[in-house]
Protein backbone atom coordinates (compact mmCIF):
# COMPACT_ATOMS: atom_id res chain seq x y z
CA UNK A 1 0.00 0.00 0.00
CA UNK A 2 1.70 3.39 -1.21
CA UNK A 3 -1.32 5.60 0.46
CA UNK A 4 -0.18 8.30 2.86
CA UNK A 5 -2.81 9.52 3.99
CA UNK A 6 -5.27 8.95 6.86
CA UNK A 7 -8.22 7.26 6.21
CA UNK A 8 -11.54 6.41 7.69
CA UNK A 9 -9.99 3.18 9.26
CA UNK A 10 -7.70 5.52 11.34
CA UNK A 11 -9.71 7.50 13.43
CA UNK A 12 -12.82 6.93 16.01
CA UNK A 13 -16.10 7.42 14.03
CA UNK A 14 -18.35 6.43 16.92
CA UNK A 15 -21.41 9.19 17.58
CA UNK A 16 -19.49 11.48 15.29
CA UNK A 17 -20.69 13.67 12.09
CA UNK A 18 -19.22 12.75 9.19
CA UNK A 19 -19.45 15.02 6.36
CA UNK A 20 -18.80 12.44 3.03
CA UNK A 21 -18.12 14.28 0.10
CA UNK A 22 -18.86 11.90 -3.08
CA UNK A 23 -18.33 12.50 -6.50
CA UNK A 24 -22.80 11.78 -7.81
CA UNK A 25 -21.83 13.61 -10.76
CA UNK A 26 -23.68 10.35 -12.75
CA UNK A 27 -25.26 10.58 -16.20
CA UNK A 28 -29.09 11.63 -16.69
CA UNK A 29 -31.60 11.29 -19.11
CA UNK A 30 -33.96 14.19 -20.19
CA UNK A 31 -36.66 12.83 -17.65
CA UNK A 32 -33.53 13.00 -14.77
CA UNK A 33 -33.54 9.28 -14.62
CA UNK A 34 -29.84 8.47 -13.70
CA UNK A 35 -28.73 6.31 -16.61
CA UNK A 36 -25.41 4.85 -14.82
CA UNK A 37 -24.83 4.63 -11.17
CA UNK A 38 -21.55 3.30 -11.06
CA UNK A 39 -20.25 6.24 -8.68
CA UNK A 40 -23.10 6.05 -6.63
CA UNK A 41 -22.20 2.17 -6.15
CA UNK A 42 -18.48 2.58 -5.70
CA UNK A 43 -19.54 5.48 -2.94
CA UNK A 44 -21.43 2.18 -0.69
CA UNK A 45 -18.39 0.40 1.00
CA UNK A 46 -17.38 4.14 2.60
CA UNK A 47 -20.85 4.66 3.63
CA UNK A 48 -21.51 1.02 4.43
CA UNK A 49 -18.32 1.22 6.79
CA UNK A 50 -19.51 4.55 8.44
CA UNK A 51 -22.37 3.84 9.13
CA UNK A 52 -21.15 0.36 11.08
CA UNK A 53 -18.91 2.33 13.27
CA UNK A 54 -22.09 4.25 14.69
CA UNK A 55 -21.30 8.07 12.66
CA UNK A 56 -24.25 9.86 11.54
CA UNK A 57 -23.28 10.75 7.77
CA UNK A 58 -23.92 14.02 5.79
CA UNK A 59 -23.53 13.40 2.57
CA UNK A 60 -22.20 16.26 -0.21
CA UNK A 61 -21.55 16.31 -3.92
CA UNK A 62 -21.83 18.29 -7.15
CA UNK A 63 -23.42 17.33 -10.37
CA UNK A 64 -23.03 18.95 -13.62
CA UNK A 65 -21.58 22.01 -13.87
CA UNK A 66 -24.40 24.56 -12.82
CA UNK A 67 -22.05 27.41 -12.84
CA UNK A 68 -22.81 28.60 -9.27
CA UNK A 69 -26.23 29.10 -9.56
CA UNK A 70 -29.97 26.56 -9.00
CA UNK A 71 -30.82 24.96 -11.66
CA UNK A 72 -33.11 22.01 -11.31
CA UNK A 73 -31.86 19.51 -13.87
CA UNK A 74 -28.71 19.21 -11.81
CA UNK A 75 -30.76 18.49 -8.45
CA UNK A 76 -29.15 15.88 -6.64
CA UNK A 77 -33.04 14.33 -5.81
CA UNK A 78 -32.10 11.17 -7.85
CA UNK A 79 -29.03 10.50 -6.45
CA UNK A 80 -30.58 10.34 -2.80
CA UNK A 81 -33.42 8.06 -4.24
CA UNK A 82 -31.43 5.75 -6.05
CA UNK A 83 -28.28 5.80 -2.75
CA UNK A 84 -31.54 5.35 -0.27
CA UNK A 85 -32.45 1.80 -2.89
CA UNK A 86 -28.73 0.47 -2.50
CA UNK A 87 -28.28 0.83 0.94
CA UNK A 88 -32.26 0.12 1.43
CA UNK A 89 -32.32 2.85 4.43
CA UNK A 90 -33.42 5.93 4.04
CA UNK A 91 -31.89 9.10 2.89
CA UNK A 92 -33.07 12.25 3.86
CA UNK A 93 -32.37 14.87 0.83
CA UNK A 94 -31.95 18.34 1.94
CA UNK A 95 -33.00 20.54 -0.73
CA UNK A 96 -30.25 23.25 -0.03
CA UNK A 97 -26.21 23.01 1.20
CA UNK A 98 -27.14 25.92 4.08
CA UNK A 99 -29.64 27.93 5.98
CA UNK A 100 -32.30 27.10 8.88
CA UNK A 101 -33.55 23.75 7.35
CA UNK A 102 -30.20 22.48 6.94
CA UNK A 103 -28.52 23.49 10.10
CA UNK A 104 -31.21 22.20 12.16
CA UNK A 105 -31.72 18.73 10.16
CA UNK A 106 -27.59 18.10 10.28
CA UNK A 107 -27.46 19.02 14.25
CA UNK A 108 -30.01 16.53 15.56
CA UNK A 109 -28.52 13.75 12.93
CA UNK A 110 -28.55 10.77 15.03
CA UNK A 111 -25.55 7.74 14.38
CA UNK A 112 -26.36 5.43 11.97
CA UNK A 113 -28.27 7.94 9.88
CA UNK A 114 -27.86 9.79 6.18
CA UNK A 115 -28.54 13.05 5.25
CA UNK A 116 -27.92 14.40 1.63
CA UNK A 117 -27.11 18.32 0.79
CA UNK A 118 -28.33 19.59 -2.48
CA UNK A 119 -25.69 20.25 -5.29
CA UNK A 120 -23.03 21.77 -3.87
CA UNK A 121 -22.42 23.70 -6.98
CA UNK A 122 -25.36 25.52 -7.00
CA UNK A 123 -23.16 27.89 -5.04
CA UNK A 124 -21.11 29.81 -6.96
CA UNK A 125 -18.84 30.12 -3.29
CA UNK A 126 -17.72 26.16 -4.07
CA UNK A 127 -15.64 27.03 -6.96
CA UNK A 128 -14.69 30.42 -5.38
CA UNK A 129 -12.88 28.61 -1.88
CA UNK A 130 -15.12 31.01 -0.14
CA UNK A 131 -13.49 30.89 3.16
CA UNK A 132 -17.33 31.55 4.91
CA UNK A 133 -19.10 28.91 2.57
CA UNK A 134 -16.30 26.43 3.58
CA UNK A 135 -16.87 27.56 7.57
CA UNK A 136 -21.02 27.29 6.99
CA UNK A 137 -20.40 23.43 5.87
CA UNK A 138 -17.57 22.38 8.06
CA UNK A 139 -19.91 23.95 10.96
CA UNK A 140 -22.16 20.75 10.01
CA UNK A 141 -20.05 17.89 11.18
CA UNK A 142 -16.86 16.20 12.96
CA UNK A 143 -14.63 14.93 10.50
CA UNK A 144 -14.44 15.79 7.02
CA UNK A 145 -14.05 12.43 4.56
CA UNK A 146 -13.02 12.63 1.25
CA UNK A 147 -14.18 9.90 -1.54
CA UNK A 148 -15.04 11.85 -4.44
CA UNK A 149 -11.76 10.62 -6.49
CA UNK A 150 -13.16 12.21 -10.05
CA UNK A 151 -12.84 15.96 -8.50
CA UNK A 152 -9.92 15.81 -6.17
CA UNK A 153 -7.97 17.33 -9.22
CA UNK A 154 -9.89 20.34 -8.74
CA UNK A 155 -9.37 22.82 -5.96
CA UNK A 156 -12.69 23.67 -4.58
CA UNK A 157 -14.42 24.26 -1.02
CA UNK A 158 -15.88 20.68 -1.03
CA UNK A 159 -12.24 19.30 -2.11
CA UNK A 160 -9.24 21.32 -0.78
CA UNK A 161 -10.65 23.83 1.61
CA UNK A 162 -12.92 22.02 4.36
CA UNK A 163 -10.05 20.30 5.61
CA UNK A 164 -8.83 23.08 6.27
CA UNK A 165 -11.38 23.35 9.26
CA UNK A 166 -12.23 20.02 10.00
CA UNK A 167 -9.90 16.78 10.34
CA UNK A 168 -9.67 15.42 6.65
CA UNK A 169 -9.38 11.39 6.01
CA UNK A 170 -9.83 10.04 2.90
CA UNK A 171 -12.80 7.57 2.53
CA UNK A 172 -12.37 3.78 0.93
CA UNK A 173 -12.52 4.57 -2.74
CA UNK A 174 -10.13 7.29 -3.12
CA UNK A 175 -7.63 5.42 -1.00
CA UNK A 176 -8.11 2.68 -3.79
CA UNK A 177 -8.17 5.00 -6.61
CA UNK A 178 -4.87 6.73 -5.76
CA UNK A 179 -3.31 3.61 -4.07
CA UNK A 180 -4.33 1.26 -7.36
CA UNK A 181 -3.04 4.04 -9.98
CA UNK A 182 0.29 5.18 -8.11
CA UNK A 183 1.53 1.48 -7.79
CA UNK A 184 0.77 0.95 -11.68
CA UNK A 185 3.01 3.97 -12.61
CA UNK A 186 5.54 3.63 -10.00
CA UNK A 187 6.44 -0.07 -9.89
CA UNK A 188 3.94 -1.83 -12.47
CA UNK A 189 4.56 -5.72 -12.95
CA UNK A 190 6.20 -5.52 -16.54
CA UNK A 191 6.31 -5.80 -19.40
CA UNK A 192 3.65 -2.19 -18.88
CA UNK A 193 1.79 -1.51 -21.91
CA UNK A 194 -0.29 1.52 -22.42
CA UNK A 195 -2.96 2.20 -25.15
CA UNK A 196 -3.88 5.66 -25.72
CA UNK A 197 -6.59 7.12 -27.98
CA UNK A 198 -9.01 9.99 -27.62
CA UNK A 199 -9.56 13.37 -29.87
CA UNK A 200 -6.49 15.56 -28.98
CA UNK A 201 -2.66 15.17 -28.17
CA UNK A 202 -2.91 18.32 -26.25
CA UNK A 203 -5.44 17.05 -23.88
CA UNK A 204 -2.87 13.98 -23.09
CA UNK A 205 0.72 15.30 -23.75
CA UNK A 206 1.17 14.82 -20.10
CA UNK A 207 0.01 11.13 -19.82
CA UNK A 208 1.53 10.48 -23.11
CA UNK A 209 5.01 11.48 -22.16
CA UNK A 210 5.05 9.69 -18.61
CA UNK A 211 4.06 6.23 -20.45
CA UNK A 212 6.95 6.98 -23.00
CA UNK A 213 9.09 7.91 -19.84
CA UNK A 214 7.82 4.21 -17.79
CA UNK A 215 6.26 1.85 -20.21
CA UNK A 216 7.40 -0.99 -22.50
CA UNK A 217 5.13 -0.64 -25.06
CA UNK A 218 2.99 3.00 -26.17
CA UNK A 219 0.10 2.60 -28.59
CA UNK A 220 -1.99 5.79 -29.87
CA UNK A 221 -5.19 5.10 -31.48
CA UNK A 222 -8.04 7.36 -31.52
CA UNK A 223 -8.31 10.78 -33.57
CA UNK A 224 -5.19 12.05 -31.94
CA UNK A 225 -3.22 9.40 -33.94
CA UNK A 226 -4.21 11.50 -37.01
CA UNK A 227 -1.57 13.92 -35.81
CA UNK A 228 0.95 11.99 -35.22
CA UNK A 229 0.45 10.19 -38.92
CA UNK A 230 0.00 13.69 -39.80
CA UNK A 231 3.56 14.51 -38.48
CA UNK A 232 4.68 11.19 -40.25
CA UNK A 233 3.67 12.93 -43.68
CA UNK A 234 1.58 10.48 -44.17
CA UNK A 235 -2.01 11.01 -46.17
CA UNK A 236 -5.11 11.46 -43.45
CA UNK A 237 -7.74 12.66 -45.89
CA UNK A 238 -10.15 14.81 -44.20
CA UNK A 239 -9.63 12.77 -41.17
CA UNK A 240 -10.28 15.45 -37.27
CA UNK A 241 -6.78 16.04 -36.63
CA UNK A 242 -4.76 19.20 -34.74
CA UNK A 243 -2.33 20.78 -37.21
CA UNK A 244 -1.59 22.89 -34.71
CA UNK A 245 -0.14 19.91 -32.39
CA UNK A 246 1.78 18.53 -35.01
CA UNK A 247 5.18 20.28 -33.62
CA UNK A 248 4.32 18.64 -30.51
CA UNK A 249 4.03 15.18 -31.94
CA UNK A 250 7.10 15.77 -33.84
CA UNK A 251 8.59 15.80 -30.31
CA UNK A 252 6.95 12.92 -28.54
CA UNK A 253 7.91 10.64 -32.07
CA UNK A 254 11.21 11.77 -31.18
CA UNK A 255 11.69 11.53 -27.87
CA UNK A 256 10.12 7.50 -28.42
CA UNK A 257 12.57 6.84 -31.10
CA UNK A 258 15.18 7.63 -29.17
CA UNK A 259 14.05 5.44 -26.33
CA UNK A 260 13.64 2.87 -28.45
CA UNK A 261 17.61 3.26 -29.84
CA UNK A 262 18.31 2.74 -26.29
CA UNK A 263 16.27 0.12 -24.74
CA UNK A 264 13.80 -2.48 -25.94
CA UNK A 265 10.50 0.22 -26.01
CA UNK A 266 7.88 0.33 -28.83
CA UNK A 267 5.89 3.03 -29.67
CA UNK A 268 3.24 1.97 -32.13
CA UNK A 269 0.97 3.91 -34.19
CA UNK A 270 -1.39 2.13 -36.30
CA UNK A 271 -0.38 1.37 -39.75
CA UNK A 272 -3.62 0.58 -41.39
CA UNK A 273 -7.55 2.15 -40.52
CA UNK A 274 -10.91 1.74 -41.22
CA UNK A 275 -12.05 5.03 -43.47
CA UNK A 276 -15.04 6.57 -44.75
CA UNK A 277 -16.72 9.29 -46.82
CA UNK A 278 -18.76 10.31 -43.74
CA UNK A 279 -19.48 9.71 -40.16
CA UNK A 280 -22.26 7.61 -40.95
CA UNK A 281 -23.46 4.53 -40.09
CA UNK A 282 -24.69 3.35 -43.63
CA UNK A 283 -21.60 4.78 -44.87
CA UNK A 284 -19.55 2.67 -47.20
CA UNK A 285 -16.44 1.63 -45.21
CA UNK A 286 -13.14 -0.07 -46.73
CA UNK A 287 -9.48 -0.34 -45.30
CA UNK A 288 -6.93 1.76 -45.78
CA UNK A 289 -3.02 0.46 -45.14
CA UNK A 290 -0.96 3.38 -45.52
CA UNK A 291 2.25 1.53 -44.42
CA UNK A 292 1.44 -0.57 -47.65
CA UNK A 293 1.19 -4.65 -46.21
CA UNK A 294 -0.68 -5.09 -49.20
CA UNK A 295 1.27 -7.03 -51.31
CA UNK A 296 -1.27 -7.86 -54.07
CA UNK A 297 -4.83 -7.13 -54.26
CA UNK A 298 -7.23 -10.44 -54.75
CA UNK A 299 -9.25 -8.80 -57.82
CA UNK A 300 -5.68 -8.18 -59.40
CA UNK A 301 -3.43 -11.04 -58.39
CA UNK A 302 -0.60 -11.79 -59.03
CA UNK A 303 -0.13 -7.70 -59.49
CA UNK A 304 0.60 -5.10 -57.21
CA UNK A 305 -2.69 -3.49 -55.45
CA UNK A 306 -3.83 -0.19 -57.01
CA UNK A 307 -2.28 2.88 -54.62
CA UNK A 308 -5.83 4.02 -53.74
CA UNK A 309 -6.32 0.73 -51.92
CA UNK A 310 -2.86 1.90 -49.31
CA UNK A 311 -4.07 5.60 -49.11
CA UNK A 312 -6.58 7.75 -47.52
CA UNK A 313 -8.11 9.21 -50.24
CA UNK A 314 -8.30 13.67 -49.88
CA UNK A 315 -12.61 13.08 -49.05
CA UNK A 316 -11.84 9.90 -46.34
CA UNK A 317 -11.86 9.81 -42.88
CA UNK A 318 -9.78 7.50 -40.56
CA UNK A 319 -12.63 6.30 -38.22
CA UNK A 320 -11.27 3.51 -36.49
CA UNK A 321 -7.87 1.37 -35.91
CA UNK A 322 -7.60 -1.57 -39.30
CA UNK A 323 -7.26 -4.57 -38.66
CA UNK A 324 -3.56 -5.24 -38.85
CA UNK A 325 -2.62 -2.13 -36.17
CA UNK A 326 -5.60 -4.14 -33.74
CA UNK A 327 -3.75 -7.43 -34.38
CA UNK A 328 -0.18 -5.95 -33.64
CA UNK A 329 -1.54 -4.48 -30.66
CA UNK A 330 -3.51 -7.63 -29.26
CA UNK A 331 -0.53 -9.44 -29.98
CA UNK A 332 2.03 -7.00 -27.96
CA UNK A 333 -0.62 -7.61 -25.38
CA UNK A 334 -0.37 -11.05 -25.23
CA UNK A 335 3.27 -10.24 -23.55
CA UNK A 336 2.65 -7.45 -21.06
CA UNK A 337 1.30 -8.02 -17.57
CA UNK A 338 0.02 -4.85 -16.91
CA UNK A 339 -1.65 -2.60 -19.61
CA UNK A 340 -3.01 0.90 -19.00
CA UNK A 341 -6.00 1.67 -21.25
CA UNK A 342 -7.17 5.77 -21.84
CA UNK A 343 -9.32 6.28 -24.38
CA UNK A 344 -11.08 4.59 -27.00
CA UNK A 345 -9.56 3.45 -30.75
CA UNK A 346 -12.47 4.88 -33.18
CA UNK A 347 -15.43 6.70 -33.31
CA UNK A 348 -17.26 3.80 -30.84
CA UNK A 349 -20.47 6.30 -30.36
CA UNK A 350 -22.11 5.36 -34.18
CA UNK A 351 -24.48 2.95 -34.02
CA UNK A 352 -24.39 -0.90 -35.33
CA UNK A 353 -27.06 -1.16 -38.94
CA UNK A 354 -27.01 -4.95 -37.17
CA UNK A 355 -25.51 -6.76 -34.37
CA UNK A 356 -23.63 -5.11 -31.48
CA UNK A 357 -20.66 -3.47 -33.16
CA UNK A 358 -20.57 -0.27 -34.42
CA UNK A 359 -18.62 0.08 -37.64
CA UNK A 360 -15.94 1.89 -36.36
CA UNK A 361 -15.76 0.22 -33.10
CA UNK A 362 -13.91 -3.48 -33.91
CA UNK A 363 -10.53 -2.13 -32.91
CA UNK A 364 -11.62 -0.71 -29.31
CA UNK A 365 -13.77 -4.15 -29.09
CA UNK A 366 -10.41 -5.99 -30.55
CA UNK A 367 -8.93 -4.18 -27.29
CA UNK A 368 -11.26 -5.14 -24.82
CA UNK A 369 -11.41 -8.64 -26.00
CA UNK A 370 -7.68 -8.87 -25.80
CA UNK A 371 -7.60 -7.38 -22.21
CA UNK A 372 -10.04 -9.80 -20.79
CA UNK A 373 -7.66 -12.95 -21.71
CA UNK A 374 -9.92 -13.41 -25.21
CA UNK A 375 -6.71 -14.56 -27.14
CA UNK A 376 -4.96 -16.72 -23.84
CA UNK A 377 -3.03 -14.53 -21.78
CA UNK A 378 -4.69 -11.86 -19.59
CA UNK A 379 -2.99 -8.78 -18.06
CA UNK A 380 -3.37 -6.86 -14.91
CA UNK A 381 -5.62 -4.13 -16.25
CA UNK A 382 -6.66 -0.39 -15.43
CA UNK A 383 -8.44 1.82 -17.12
CA UNK A 384 -9.16 5.65 -16.85
CA UNK A 385 -11.05 8.29 -18.86
CA UNK A 386 -14.95 9.11 -18.61
CA UNK A 387 -15.33 8.07 -22.19
CA UNK A 388 -13.49 4.31 -22.12
CA UNK A 389 -14.97 3.56 -18.68
CA UNK A 390 -18.87 4.76 -20.23
CA UNK A 391 -17.85 2.30 -23.04
CA UNK A 392 -17.48 -0.30 -20.44
CA UNK A 393 -20.02 -0.19 -18.24
CA UNK A 394 -22.58 0.06 -21.18
CA UNK A 395 -21.16 -3.26 -22.24
CA UNK A 396 -21.42 -4.02 -18.14
CA UNK A 397 -18.20 -4.97 -18.31
CA UNK A 398 -16.95 -2.98 -15.68
CA UNK A 399 -16.05 -6.25 -12.77
CA UNK A 400 -13.57 -7.83 -15.18
CA UNK A 401 -10.96 -5.07 -15.45
CA UNK A 402 -9.08 -5.20 -12.58
CA UNK A 403 -9.67 -1.28 -11.48
CA UNK A 404 -12.06 0.80 -13.57
CA UNK A 405 -11.16 4.13 -12.81
CA UNK A 406 -14.25 6.80 -11.21
CA UNK A 407 -12.19 9.74 -12.60
CA UNK A 408 -11.66 10.94 -15.70
CA UNK A 409 -9.33 14.03 -15.24
CA UNK A 410 -8.27 13.26 -11.75
CA UNK A 411 -6.72 9.70 -13.05
CA UNK A 412 -5.56 11.02 -15.92
CA UNK A 413 -3.34 14.05 -13.45
CA UNK A 414 -2.45 11.37 -11.28
CA UNK A 415 -1.11 9.10 -13.91
CA UNK A 416 0.77 12.19 -15.15
CA UNK A 417 2.23 12.16 -11.66
CA UNK A 418 0.78 15.50 -10.54
CA UNK A 419 -0.41 16.18 -7.14
CA UNK A 420 -4.19 16.33 -6.49
CA UNK A 421 -5.17 18.75 -4.07
CA UNK A 422 -8.13 17.30 -2.74
CA UNK A 423 -5.81 14.21 -1.22
CA UNK A 424 -2.85 16.64 -0.04
CA UNK A 425 -5.55 18.72 1.76
CA UNK A 426 -5.95 15.25 4.10
CA UNK A 427 -4.28 14.62 7.64
CA UNK A 428 -0.78 12.64 6.69
CA UNK A 429 -1.24 8.72 7.65
CA UNK A 430 1.87 9.38 10.50
CA UNK A 431 -0.24 13.14 11.66
C1 LIG B 1 -16.08 14.13 -13.60
O1 LIG B 1 -17.17 13.79 -14.06
O2 LIG B 1 -15.01 13.96 -14.23
C2 LIG B 1 -16.02 14.69 -12.23
O3 LIG B 1 -17.24 14.58 -11.58
C3 LIG B 1 -15.54 16.11 -12.27
O4 LIG B 1 -16.46 16.90 -12.93
P1 LIG B 1 -16.01 18.34 -13.46
O5 LIG B 1 -15.09 18.07 -14.62
O6 LIG B 1 -17.26 19.06 -13.82
O7 LIG B 1 -15.25 19.01 -12.34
Amino acid sequence: MSFSKKTIRDIDLKGKRVLLRVDYNVPLDDDGHITDDYRIRKSLPTLKYLLKQGAAVIVCSHLGRPDGKRDEKYSLRPCAERLSQLLNKPVQFLDDCIGDTVSAAVKNLAPGKIVMLQNVRFYAQEEANDEQFARTLASYADVFVQDAFGVVHHPAVSVSELPKYLPGVAGLLVEKEVDTITNVMDKPERPLMAIIGGAKISDKIEILNRFIDIADFVAVGGAMANTFLLAEGIQIGKSRAEPDDVPLAKEIIKKARAKAKRQRFVFYLPQDGVVATSLDKTAHTRIADWDAHIIASIENYPKQAPRRTEHVLSDELILDIGPFSGAFIAGGMQLANTVVWNGAMGVTETPAISGPVGPFAHGTELMVDAMLGEYGHKPFTVLGGGDTVGFIEERQLTSCFNHVSTGGGASMELMSGKKLPGVEALLAKDQ
